[in-house]
This record gives C-alpha cells, structure tokens and sequence, in this order.
C-alpha cells in the first residue's frame, strides 16, 4: 500500500467541507489507524468561484467529473453532492475505474442501492453509506456487524430531524404546525420546499436502507406504507399526552414469521418510552434483537461535523479493507427474499380522536361496531366541546389487525353519530 492514499471528492456543500476538515484535523489518528496519510487529491463542485469555508491549500476544484472519476492515481471516492442521476452515474463509472465509494446519499442508496452494491461486489470494490441514514450515528454498521451475531426483529426509528423538532415544539410550546415549520426553515433545519421532510419522504429512504440492512432483505421505496406529520395538530399532542403519550414521526420496520411490514408514520409513544425522550432535532434507532433484547443509538441525524464524521469513518474502513487486501468481500447481497406482510398479518395499537353526538346511545353504536370487528378498547377519554351537543372522544385501541381496524375507520365515517374523525395513530411501545 502506498505512503499516501488520495481520495477524490464529489460535492464541497456542508458535508464536503465537514470532509476535509475532518481529515484535515485529525490526520494523525487516521494515519495511525491505516498506516498511511490520507489526501484529498482532487474535489468536484458546480461552481469554481463560490466561497468555501475550508483551506483547500493542495486540493484543486473542477467542475469535470472525469477530472475525479478517471485519475489513476485516486482510490477512494467520496460522493457528497446529493442528487440522484448525476451521482449514480458517477458511482457507477468510478466502481468500474475500481475505485471505492463512500457515499451519504440517501435518495440514491434507498432507490438504486442493491444496483450499485452489485457493481460494486461486480468489482472487487467497496461501497459504504454510513451517513446516509441518522448522519453521526454509527446505526448502519451497528446492524452490520455489532448485532451481525442476532436475529434483529425490530426496527424504529426517529430518522427525521426536521420533523423531530417541529413535533418537540409544537408539544412542549403548544405552537402550531405552520409556525413552527417557518422558524425551522428559518434556522436552516428544514428546507425552503419541506415536502420530503414533513411528508415523510427522506424518513421512508432511511427505513427502506434499515429495513433491508436488518433484516438483510431487499426492501424498496415502494415498499414502505408513508404517511408525514403535516396532518398533526396541537389537538392530538395535548390529548395524546392526557393519556400518557408522545407523537413521533416513526420510521419502522418489523419482521414476524419471516415477513416484514415497513412503514413511516405519527407514533404515539408512553412517555417512559426512550424514544419518546428524543426531542428537537436529534435522531434515534430502536433496534430490537431476539438475543439481545433492546437497543438504543441516539445522536445528531445531520450537520456539517456530525455526517463528516460517519463519511470519514466509512473511508477509514476502506483503507483498512486495502492494507489486508479484502475490498468488496464484505457480504452486501440480502440473505432473504422480501415477503411484505398484508393488512391482515399487521397487528398494532391505535389511538383514535372522533367529535360525535352527545346524545343517549351515542357510546353504544361505537361500542358495538368496534365489537363487531373485534377491535377492543384500552383507553377512552371523553370532553364535552364548545357546542354542547357534541362531544371529543379519544380512545385507544388493543391490538387490533390493520384490516381490521382500517374497517372500523371505514364505518364509523358513515355513522350518523359521528360528526368527524379528526385523527388516528399507531400506539407503539405500550406491550
Ligand atoms: P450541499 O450543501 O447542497 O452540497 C452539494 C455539493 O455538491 C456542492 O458543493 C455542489 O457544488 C456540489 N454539486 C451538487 N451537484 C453537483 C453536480 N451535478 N456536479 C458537480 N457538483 C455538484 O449538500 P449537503 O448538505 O452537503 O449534502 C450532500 C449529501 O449528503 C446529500 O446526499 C445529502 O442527502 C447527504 N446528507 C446531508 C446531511 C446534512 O446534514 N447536510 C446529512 C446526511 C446526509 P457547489 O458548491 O459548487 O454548488
Ligand atoms: N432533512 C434531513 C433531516 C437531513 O431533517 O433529518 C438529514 O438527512
């Protein structure tokens, strides 16, 4: 192995310039621990004259990507520019010039992740995405290899930081959905169009990378169930929270018989839950293993320093990889085919808000169509509203199969004593 390894960058945004400033900074530590000094021989960016707040003394720009893919003298690229088309073309041709790859693209991996990885395998070369999923949380190689020994049947992530720190304020400050998305969007947490964040979109790329590294199954976008917090009103936290419950924007992946349910969506959480303890912008994986039981990773989800970090790590795995001669043998094809669970195999909890006539027989009509569907009721709450002639109901639900509950939802919209169903959630971590 050379004295030198040179790695080539693509993107110098908030994770590039976190990048180099990491290797900058702790360039010892990394020599020591691959036995040689690591360069950043060349940086790819759309625009050469933009300010950048790193020192890139020795590191030139291009705005030429085969500047960077086709240098024979670079072994290592790191691909932190974002982006679906441009990005997954560039990993291809660089996997074929036999370089490795470490990327934190989410949007690509969850879409064309088991492509690459093949052509990557294809090549003798390694791809890791560590920062793609919970940015500093060293969650994806906790599944890998710290829990490699377990039969993992569980799961649950807080993955989203936008949405973690709308749903901590609306709750802890009672502030509403719209206000507290602009002061986000104005302290640079979620984006000037936050559709992907608070629809839920970025949180279901992440749960399909945990789903398929978990449970080592090929699990797609399209196969995660995906529902945001747009919905979410201060209403339901308040109640939630009368009947001892936390929302979360839950991204989750469960498996029971072999089978697999993935899904992102508002989860009503126990206040004891350590999920529920998860607030502002921080993320949070709960893994469940057969042999070990419960597990929680908890830190930052994104930023400059935190992903740098993660991306960083992945680089020093693949130099390890090259001083033992062992690039591309980690095993990356899923052990299992995929098998998603129908409606009627989900079991789950339900909270459910409904304004309904308060009227004699009112709780006997809804009493008997749960029963009729055999959905039994754990919680009920029930406050008289403004207009006296109807009343807030909030329940919650035993376990219950989606099916049908998802009947239940169906009939009671037809129920003349219903006047709205205003919400309804998963309840987790209540067993
Ligand atoms: P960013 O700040 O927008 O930076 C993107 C960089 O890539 C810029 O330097 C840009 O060049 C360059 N670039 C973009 N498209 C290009 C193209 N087609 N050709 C050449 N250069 C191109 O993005 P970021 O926040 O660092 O995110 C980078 C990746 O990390 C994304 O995949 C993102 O999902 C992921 N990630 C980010 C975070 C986070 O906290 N930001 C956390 C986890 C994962 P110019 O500078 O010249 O415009
Ligand atoms: N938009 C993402 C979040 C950034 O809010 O968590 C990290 O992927």
């Amino acid at each position: 192995m050379n004295s030198t390894i040179n790695i080539g960058l693509l993107g110098l945004g908030t994770v590039g310039s976190g990048v180099v400033h990491i290797i900058d900074q702790h360039q010892d530590k990394l020599s020591h621990q691959v036995g040689c000094n690591v360069k950043v021989k060349k940086i790819l960016v759309n625009h050469l004259d933009k300010e950048r707040d790193v020192s890139l003394s020795d590191s030139p720009l291009t705005t030429n990507p085969d500047d960077v893919l086709n240098d024979p003298d670079i072994d290592v690229i790191l691909e932190v520019m974002g982006g679906i088309d441009d990005a997954r073309n560039y990993i291809t041709q660089a996997l074929e010039n036999k370089k490795h790859i470490v990327t934190a693209n989410k949007d690509l991996m969850a879409v064309y992740g088991n492509e690459l990885l093949e052509t990557a395998a294809m090549n003798q070369c390694d791809l890791f995405y560590e920062a793609s999923v919970a940015g500093g949380i060293p969650i994806l190689r906790s599944l890998v290899d710290g829990l490699a020994s377990d039969r993992i049947t569980k799961v649950m992530g807080i993955v989203n930081g936008t949405t973690n720190y709308i749903l901590t304020k609306m709750s802890k400050e009672g502030r509403a959905y719209e206000e507290v998305l602009r002061e986000a969007q104005n302290l640079g947490y979620a984006e000037s169009d936050p559709t992907s964040d608070v629809e839920g979109i970025d949180a279901a790329r992440k749960t399909a990378i945990l789903g398929t590294l978990g449970f080592s199954m090929p699990i797609d976008l399209d196969d995660v169930t995906v529902a945001g917090i747009s919905d979410v009103t201060t209403e339901d936290l308040v109640y939630s929270a009368q009947l001892g419950y936390t929302i979360k924007l839950i991204g989750l992946a469960e498996r029971s018989d072999n089978k697999v349910e993935v899904s992102v969506q508002p989860t009503l959480f126990p206040h004891s839950h350590p999920l529920a303890a998860v607030n502002d912008e921080f993320n949070a994986v709960y893994v469940y293993g057969e042999a070990v039981g419960e597990t929680m990773f908890y830190g930052p989800g994104a930023g400059k320093l935190p992903t740098a970090t993660a991306v960083v790590s992945d680089l020093v795995e693949v130099m390890k990889n090259m001083r033992l001669g062992v690039n591309g043998n980690k095993s990356v094809v899923p052990q299992f085919e995929k098998q998603l669970k129908a409606d009627e195999d989900i079991y789950s909890k339900y909270f459910l808000r409904l304004h309904a006539k308060d009227q004699p027989g009112t709780f006997s009509t809804l009493t008997s169509l749960f029963s009729n569907h055999h959905v039994s009721l754990e919680k009920i709450l029930q406050l008289p509203l403004q207009d006296r002639d109807s009343a807030e109901i909030i329940m919650t639900t035993h376990k219950v199969s989606k099916k049908n509950y998802q009947q239940v939802l169906h009939e009671l919209d037809e129920l003349e004593v219903v006047d709205f169903i205003k919400s309804s959630y998963r309840v987790e971590g209540d067993d």
